[in-house]
């Protein structure tokens, strides 16, 4: 598992790397294809997100601090992307960590990259258990510092992969124990949880309840031709 101060320490290239940002970029990127968007454009400057949304006449997306961005048409809440509105649409997210990770890990060569959250976690593991390639579980985190959601998904991930692999990683193996601790009890441990604090304030709670449901929106969004799409 790596957090983005650690990206320089790992070889991304030869393995592949699942972007996690649970709260909320990578669920809301599931969400957004699940729901028959044609690609989606993850970018790490607003100023890119406006010059290519209006080039493509895509829409604009994303926020800072969890909080709509001026300038761009839509935030990050999965809950704004239903089938009758991002159908056929291509949408192009800026967000403060998930898309920032995602190019940090394609700036440092990486060439595998998919998503991964809860929304879609079955389909995350079933595609790295079939390839059977070295794996990074890269967590977005909270500006660079630890956080528990993206821990927690990566522990989902391994608790569901781990026989087809060897895990010679103390933090895969702390992630996973994390995950078995509080793997019945998961809408009670976000709630401790700084994003959820954060969003909470905005009245963002089911947005995060969403966001850690399983199965939800089961698509596999991997990263081709400078967006990611469903493979
Ligand atoms: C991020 O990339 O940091 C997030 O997705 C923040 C959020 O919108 O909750």
């Amino acid at each position: 598992i790596l957090s983005p101060s650690l990206l320089k320490l790992y070889n991304v290239s030869d393995s592949i790397v699942v972007i996690i940002d649970v709260f909320r970029a990578t669920s809301t990127i599931a969400t957004a294809l699940f729901n028959g968007a044609d690609k989606v454009i993850p970018v790490s400057s607003v100023e890119d997100c406006v010059t290519i949304g209006r080039n493509l006449n895509a829409i604009t997306a994303g926020e800072r601090d969890g909080k709509i961005i001026e300038g761009l048409q839509h935030g990050n809440s999965p809950a704004e992307y239903p089938r009758s509105f991002i159908e056929n649409k291509t949408l192009v997210l800026t967000t403060t960590n998930g898309t920032k990770l995602l190019h940090m890990a394609l700036d440092n060569g990486a060439s595998e990259v998919i998503t991964g959250s809860f929304p879609n976690i079955s389909a995350v593991c079933d595609h790295l258990i079939s390839l059977k390639k070295n794996v990074i579980l890269g967590c977005s985190a909270w500006k660079d510092k630890f956080n528990m959601e993206d821990t927690l998904f990566a522990g989902a991930v391994i608790s569901r992969i781990k026989e087809h692999f060897t895990v010679h990683c103390d933090s895969s193996m702390m992630a996973e124990d994390m995950y078995r601790l509080h793997k019945n009890d998961i809408y009670s441990f976000i709630r401790k949880t700084t994003h959820w604090h954060r969003l909470a304030a905005y009245g963002l709670e089911s947005d995060l309840e969403y966001c850690v449901t399983e199965d939800v929106a089961n698509v596999l969004p991997m990263y081709k031709n400078s967006a990611l799409v469903r493979s």
